[in-house]
């Protein structure tokens, strides 16, 4: 790979890069992908090692359409019953059909697949126009914070990942995981769909997953989404500590981001991200972050923190 990498204008030039077995970044609804030709091993691979990631995490697979989708997995009825949300922050495990065409190293040798329909005018364009499925995981060094803009995927990267620019990302937390298992439904990811509209809107059950059992999603290690500066949750900032605070809260003197000033979680969790992007870049040490209710996209937005203050490896 060249030192800096030259940006894509137009979905045109950032197809052509995927086509050709380049990756290219591109931004989703949810967070920006790093996108790779999901059936091209050597593109998938050097996803893995661009990111840093361990090779036991497979890769979500983003699809234009059904009729894309259908070809890489078996859907239930119940599974398409899900597909309703589709396009939306929702990824659907599913039993892997053979000879689907994917790269192994996609599915890290799970016999199931995890597939989305992003709602993205750009990147659906995208997935179109080079004709294949895109494997992309967040567009981030592994282990750090998930980049909702492409001016975060340059810094992460050190430029040297091309990025197709589409402004800020609406939803600003990673997609909801559902497993579907016969019929059952297992969350094994909280995300920009809350659990509970789902199981309003589809009027089905949806299970979290076990705590404490096996790693459901493979990805979903302790330490993860980590900022470089210390973090305290639940907390009131001490002297010297930057503050992330939620709601109605009185300029405290320090360095402060509020991620929703009226309560609300979407907002919150839209600028979750960002704002931590923006209080490492601060140089603070330590990061206070005031209690969010555990309700509606409350559950994804107190997971991500939780794992950005878990104890490092
Ligand atoms: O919003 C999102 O989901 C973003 C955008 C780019 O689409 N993507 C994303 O991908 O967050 P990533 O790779 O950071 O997270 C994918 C998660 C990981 O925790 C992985 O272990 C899990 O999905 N996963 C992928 N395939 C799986 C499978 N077959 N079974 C269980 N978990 C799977
Ligand atoms: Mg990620």
């Amino acid at each position: 790979m060249t030192d800096t990498a030259a940006d894509p204008r137009t979905v045109a030039e950032a197809a052509a890069l995927l086509r050709a077995g380049r990756l290219c970044a591109f931004p989703t609804e949810t967070v920006y992908g790093l996108g790779a030709d999901a059936t091209n091993a050597d593109a998938v691979l050097s996803i893995y090692e661009t990111k840093g990631r361990p090779r036991f995490n497979p890769l979500i697979v983003h699809c234009a359409d059904m009729q894309m989708a259908s070809m890489l997995a078996d859907f239930s009825p119940l599974a398409l019953r899900l597909t309703a949300l589709w396009p939306g922050s929702l990824t659907l495990v599913l039993p892997a059909r053979k000879g689907n065409g994917l790269a192994d190293v996609v599915m890290a040798g799970l016999d199931s697949v995890a597939i989305r329909i992003p709602d993205h005018k750009l990147a659906l364009e995208l997935i179109a126009a080079v004709g294949r499925p895109l494997a992309a995981p967040s567009a981030n060094p592994s282990g750090r914070l998930s980049p909702t803009t492409a001016e975060q995927v340059r810094r992460g990267f050190a430029g040297k990942v091309p990025v197709l620019d589409g402004g800020p990302c609406r939803a600003g937390v990673e997609s909801t995981i559902i497993q579907v298992e016969g019929d059952r439904l297992v969350q094994l990811r909280a995300g920009a769909v809350a659990r509970r509209e789902i199981e309003r809107r589809l009027g089905v059950t949806v299970e979290l997953a076990k705590k404490g059992g096996a790693v459901a999603a493979p990805g979903m290690l302790a330490s993860h989404y980590a900022p470089n500066a210390q973090m305290r949750l639940n907390a009131e900032p001490l002297a010297g500590e930057a503050y992330l605070a939620f709601g109605d809260a009185p300029d405290f003197g320090g360095v402060m981001r509020n991620l929703s000033v009226t309560g609300d979680l979407h907002e919150a969790a839209r600028n979750l991200f960002s704002m931590l992007h923006e209080l490492d870049a601060a140089g603070v040490g330590v990061i206070a972050v005031a209690p969010v209710p555990e309700e509606g996209l409350g559950e994804a937005i107190n997971d991500r923190l939780v794992r950005a203050a878990a104890p490092r490896e």
